[in-house]
């Protein structure tokens, strides 16, 4: 590989000085900043040992140490480190630096979105700001005055509380904020501009009394409500269920339109993409809706699981994120049907994080070494790492599990710490060695497989259970502990009672291969594996297709039942794909009859029949194929089983949405997004079993529409074909939602997800309209990110696909790096491509490394892609 300079886990070093406090004052004016910064630091390490601060983009106008002037020998800046030989063991550094918010496209440290200032310093983005220890461990309070342009600038915002604000001269003003909680660099924030506010006072179930503020820009006000009822619920749900509360007396969130990420958990000062916040029944589908109140309760809950206990080093990354997935998700699961949320997590981690895994940017939910930090903010870190969590709870149970919680925050409020110093508390806490092979989910990459089989013995009435791992995929290859929750299913549907009555059992695997035996047990039962997935594993069992039938017909595990109706799915694609006419055949029929008595049976809710009804995503289908895939019988498998099925619902499904739809309209609710989330799922059946019938229908539909998710529903349909029907439907969306950036969002997105032969040309077209702003991010991701997803034209044999995408990214590539190397991940896929397609990514990726001023962050995905190949 290259020359690039890895940061090791192994090489860590506590730092020499450590900062006890900061004194910012922030001057705003016109675009720029002026930033005074006095910090007092003390020595750790070596007596001889220079200060070594980190500082980019940053022109110093001053430096003084305990009121004294630095000589320009004094010090050295280089563009990335400042050093100060010869300092004392205990001291004030005074420095001046000038900012140019407005001249920073990258969307980290301190920039201007929509006239609004404001900061991003997770990882690494306080250095942009000021010079400082812009590392996790270095944990200090905050003391921040603000001041601007009291007309421009009407709102200042900073972490912690609020102790003073006035006038200043010239029509300024300054607000003066206090965070008495010592944070790291990556958890301060600034927020200034004209922002409008929503304000609610609550008091929690613990009573504590809480002022609770939203900002965004005057015109997207009134779209703040559901954030805040979903604020609401997080503070209740973590107080309820963890225990937790909050530290302060105010929190606020601010919503932005330019922002990288999702949201960021800035301690009191959380900040926003507008995507997690604004939302109103015409604007925002149920599954935005949902988006809304997971990533508010995520960021909420890191004031714990983040804030007071923070991470040692970014390799602990997960010790945040994993955990904070993790919570967030039994948020979701609480606040609605736990199973449904199950499946819809499981579904993404198999599309994203086993595809992940099984390529060249496959790395250890903790790793070991990093060029770019911001490169590992990945599905392994996140959705792994909740899994790895979620495996602690599936072992020890809630109890022990919120005993652990106690003893971790109990022990480590206010410390930097390691993922080992969590599992030491959960195993502490429940006597069960999370610290020892278990721990090697951390640090081992791969998914691994169990194959599971069985065997009856009629003269001893045993029924022997056995397991084996599989570890060739998993490095280094070693046996991992491994949750099993599993029950069993006899003939008539019946679960077999396990001696303490439970209807199912957990069964904990510790070596490569272990036997169960269940004594004096009747007829033959069949294993129903991995209840909600209790572990992130691939697993075979010598299933017949009729017993997954039987399974989605009577598993008393609702994810268990969508499992089964899944591999049945994935049978068939297989077949399709491999050309196996008889199995298709044979397949084609069972699955339809399984799909049709789902949909008319009375056991299940309307949000189970519509995930029993949706065939897998073809990216998580192809996962387990054997490579090089096969890219056109990829594509022609999944047209032909998809038309296949959905013909053969067609006629129930048209009958079922005949019905009357009980669905209400009057604000989110989550039995009313279970009914839309089925009338969706059957109308798209309906539009791929199309030959023209049904277009005027979808139209009616898109017409009558009440609200964004049934508009959605309607303009997928008509998006399967392109004609005028579809233009006109579209046409209409983009003029009647032209004022709503993040709803022409949805219109990019639906366009870069047509597929038909004149679709490239339409997307390339609008990626050089005027309205689409490449430099926001919600653009790029909802035209560019959504192209990438399309297998039919990304894939498309003559590259066009590739060079399209790759051609968008390097209009942002120097501008903004951190999403420009993010976009490049779909590349990832190449090693698993035919060579043809293999050769030209490569070739793309190749030009896009000439381009002058590349970054350390895109030179690492692309070195890595090319380097797994
Ligand atoms: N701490 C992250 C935000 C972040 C990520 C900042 C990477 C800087 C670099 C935040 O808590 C987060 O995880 N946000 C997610 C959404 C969440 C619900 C998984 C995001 O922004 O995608
Ligand atoms: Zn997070």
């Amino acid at each position: 590989m290259s020359e690039l300079a890895l940061t090791r886990l192994a090489d860590y070093q506590p730092p020499d000085f450590t900062t006890l406090s900061h004194v910012l004052r922030v001057v705003l004016d016109d675009g720029e900043a002026e930033i005074h910064h006095q910090q007092r630091f003390v020595r750790q390490g070596a007596s001889n040992a220079a200060l070594v601060l980190d500082g980019e983009a940053l022109t110093v106008q001053s430096l003084a140490i305990d009121g004294v002037a630095l000589e320009s020998t004094a010090w050295q800046y280089d563009g990335k480190q400042l050093i100060i030989t010869d300092v004392p063991d205990a001291f004030a550094l005074k420095s001046v630096v000038h900012v140019d918010a407005d001249g920073n496209k990258e969307l980290s440290g301190l920039y201007r979105s929509n006239g609004i200032y404001c900061t991003q310093c997770e990882a690494q983005g306080f250095r942009r700001i000021s010079f400082a220890l812009d590392r996790p461990d270095v944990l200090a309070t905050y003391d921040v005055r603000i001041e601007a342009d009291q007309a421009r600038c009407p709102v200042l915002l900073s972490n912690g509380d609020l102790i003073d604000q006035g006038m200043l001269d010239n029509g300024r003003h300054y607000a003066h904020w206090h965070d008495p909680h010592p944070k790291p660099s990556y958890l301060f924030a600034v927020v200034a501009g004209d922002l409008a506010e929503a304000q609610r006072s609550v008091t929690t179930p613990h009573g504590n009394e809480l002022d609770l503020c939203i900002y965004t820009e005057a015109a997207f006000i009134e779209q703040t409500d559901f954030a805040m009822d979903s604020l609401v619920h997080a503070i209740e749900w973590d107080e309820t269920r963890f225990d937790l509360d909050y530290d302060l007396t105010r929190f606020n969130i601010v919503a932005i339109s330019d922002f990288n990420m999702g949201a960021m958990e800035n301690k009191s000062l959380n900040v926003f993409n507008t995507r997690f916040v604004l939302g109103d029944t015409a604007t925002a589908t149920d599954q935005d809706f949902q988006g809304i109140e997971s990533v508010i309760g995520h960021e909420y809950f890191h004031n714990w699981t983040g804030n007071r206990i923070t991470c040692r080093d970014w390799f602990q990354l997960s010790l945040k994120e994993g955990l904070t997935v993790f919570r967030d998700q039994e948020f979701s699961a609480d606040r609605g049907e736990a199973a449904l949320e199950r499946i819809a997590n499981v579904n993404m981690l198999r599309r994203v994080q086993f595809a992940e895994d099984a390529g060249p940017l496959a790395h250890p939910v903790q790793p070991q070494a990093y060029a770019a930090i911001d490169n590992f903010y990945t599905a392994t870190v996140y959705e792994k790492g909740a899994e790895i969590i979620r495996m602690y709870h599936t072992i020890i149970g809630e109890e022990a599990f919120q005993a652990g919680m106690r003893l971790y925050v109990q022990r480590h409020d206010g410390q930097a710490v390691r993922i080992e110093d969590f599992a030491a508390c959960m195993s502490e806490a429940s006597g069960f060695p999370f610290d020892g092979d278990f721990f090697r989910w951390y640090t081992h990459q791969g998914t691994p497989r169990v194959v599971f089989s069985s065997h009856y013995d009629e003269a001893s009435r045993c029924l022997t259970l056995r397991a084996e791992q599989q570890t060739e995929k998993v490095k280094p290859q070693a046996a991992l502990v491994i949750p099993v929750v599993f029950s069993l299913l006899n003939k008539a549907g019946e679960v077999y009672r396990f001696s303490d009555e439970a209807a199912s059992d957990l069964w904990v695997l510790e070596e490569a291969v272990e036997e169960r035996v269940i004594h004096d047990i009747d007829g033959e039962w069949l294993p129903v594996w991995l209840h909600g997935f209790s572990a992130p594993i691939y697993y075979d069992y010598g299933y017949q297709h009729a017993d997954l039938a039987h399974i989605v017909a009577h598993a008393d595990d609702g994810f268990a039942r969508v499992e089964a109706m899944q591999t049945l799915y994935r049978r068939l694609f297989n077949a399709a794909y491999q050309q196996d006419e008889a199995t298709y055949q044979t397949l084609i029929s069972a699955t339809s009859a399984v799909m049709g008595n789902a949909l008319a049976s009375d056991a299940r809710s309307a949000g189970e029949k519509a995930l029993l009804l949706s065939i897998p995503a073809t990216a998580s289908l192809i996962n387990a194929l054997a490579t090089p895939w096969d890219m056109d019988a990829v594509l022609g498998a999944e047209i032909r089983l998809r038309h296949d099925l959905s013909s053969m619902l067609a006629e129930q499904a048209d009958a079922y949405l005949q019905q009357d739809d009980t669905s209400t309209d009057s604000a989110y609710s989550a039995a009313d997004a279970q009914i839309r989330q089925l009338r969706a799922v059957l109308l798209a059946h309906l539009a791929e079993a199309d030959s023209g019938q049904w277009r005027a229908r979808f139209t009616g539909a898109y017409e009558q529409a009440r609200n964004m998710s049934e508009r959605m529903a309607a303009l997928h349909a008509l998006n399967v074909r392109h004609d005028a029907a579809r233009e006109a439907a579209l046409a209409d969306f983009a003029e009647r939602f032209a004022d709503y950036p993040l709803v022409l969002d949805k219109y990019y997105a639906l366009q870069a997800s047509a597929k038909d032969e004149g679709a490239l040309a339409r997307i390339n077209a609008l990626s050089e309209r005027e309205g689409f702003v490449i430099s926001n991010p919600n653009r790029f991701r909802a035209l560019v990110g959504a192209f990438a997803q399309n297998l039919t034209l990304f894939h498309a044999p003559d590259g066009s696909g590739y060079r399209f995408v790759i051609g968008q990214i390097r209009r942002i590539v120097t501008l903004n790096p951190q999403l420009a190397a993010r976009m490049l991940n779909t590349f990832a896929v190449a090693a698993q491509l035919d060579s043809s397609r293999q050769g030209l990514m490569t070739g793309e990726l190749n030009s896009l490394l000439e381009v002058d001023g590349i970054s350390t962050d895109v030179r690492e995905v692309i070195e890595r892609i090319l380097g797994g190949l």
